[in-house]
């Protein structure tokens, strides 16, 4: 119904338009008391073989929802009715901003992917805070965070411990987020020595809560291998948690889309079908020289089951969708799920 009907509809629209329609109508009809027992019809899906406990944490499915689709954690108790098994919200920055004039987010139909250059728009932690105190549900929450971007990259640090402290009590795992390519700079905190820096107080900071939470890196696809090797070392130097590989690329090399239409569209971070198989190379390249001594999440153009059985089988423990979303609806997540259990029972 939703590639027949609603698909077409909403790519009549502007793809930020059509965002903000289908939010508002997510909020309208999921509270709906009628719409609530068809819509756990049609969507939910749940089966002990999917469980998974991952950094201390037990999420009843491996399928979340990746970050910047509700940064402003506006939508947990509806989007876990979708069946996800963790929602990872942000990023959020500590002051509120506007992120980049619009448009800002493209459909590439042809190459099944999004080009955005969002540049974190969002309501700042504290406005996030008020929603998830009220929140119902009690799905896995991430809190994704990052720097405004008027913060000068010297002065970043202050800007993820702002978050992280306020947040620390209502997430149960956090992300840093040092690889959008849409904040000027940001990327650059990935290099060796500033990400371990960073981590490593985040890292003390967190160890001094009463209840640590998990800590992640969220990784660009667009590092060399030499690149990965130093992630590795950061990871296991700083003692954080996790990878989430990966956020959106800049490689505009292997889209099917017209050149003119990319370059008319100008700068943004490719995500979807297209970054699927780098993704992948990523994650697998990761599980291996590290020994798995650590746990991946994946994310990045997962359509369908099988995609997602891929990012598993290169040694993602958890898997993310947003794109896939977008061009598939949100009957995937069951689909996946279903998938995900005949895999395992095999
Ligand atoms: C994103 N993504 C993202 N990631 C992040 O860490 N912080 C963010 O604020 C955002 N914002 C955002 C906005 C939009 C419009 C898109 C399409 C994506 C990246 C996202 O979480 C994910 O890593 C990539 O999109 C790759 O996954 P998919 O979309 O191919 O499933």
């Amino acid at each position: 119904m939703y590639k027949s009907l609603m698909k077409p509809f909403l790519f009549r629209k502007g793809a930020e338009d059509a965002h903000h329609f289908t939010f508002s109508m997510t909020k309208l009809t999921f509270n709906l008391p009628l719409f609530k027992g068809i819509i756990k019809r049609m969507f939910y899906f749940e089966d002990p073989s999917l469980e998974k406990e991952v950094f201390g944490l037990k999420f009843k499915n491996p399928v979340g929802l990746a970050a910047g689709f509700d940064k402003d954690a506006k939508l947990i108790d509806e989007m876990s009715m979708l069946g996800f098994g963790f929602i990872e919200i942000g990023t959020l920055t500590p002051k509120a901003q506007d992120g980049n004039p619009q448009p800002r987010l493209f459909r590439l139909p042809e190459d099944e992917s999004l080009v955005n250059r969002m540049g974190f728009n969002n309501g700042g932690v504290e406005g996030a805070i008020s929603r998830l105190k009220n929140r119902k549900s009690k799905v896995l929450i991430g809190g994704n965070i990052g720097k405004n971007k008027v913060t000068p990259n010297d002065k970043a640090e202050d800007d993820y411990l702002i978050c992280l402290k306020a947040l620390h009590p209502y997430v149960d795992y956090f992300v840093v987020n040092v690889s959008s390519p849409n904040t000027p700079n940001l990327r650059d905190l990935q290099e060796k020595e500033p990400l371990k820096k960073l981590l490593m107080s985040i890292k003390a900071e967190n160890d001094k809560m009463d209840h640590p939470k998990p800590i992640l890196l969220k990784i660009a696809p667009d590092l060399t291998n030499g690149q990965l090797d130093d992630i590795i070392t950061i990871v296991q130097e700083s003692k954080i948690d996790g990878v989430i590989a990966t956020n959106t690329t800049i490689d505009r090399s292997q889209l099917k889309t017209s050149q003119e239409k990319v370059e008319a569209i100008g700068a943004g971070g490719v995500s979807g079908k297209i970054l699927g198989k780098r993704s992948t190379e990523v994650i697998k390249y990761l599980a291996e020289k590290s020994n798995h001594s650590f746990p991946i999440i994946g994310v990045g153009g997962i359509f369908s089951p099988e995609d997602a059985i891929e990012k598993l089988e290169a040694g993602a423990s958890l898997v993310q969708v947003y794109s896939g979303m977008i061009y598939e609806g949100p009957a995937l997540m069951k689909r996946i799920k279903k998938g995900l259990k005949k895999y395992y029972s095999r």
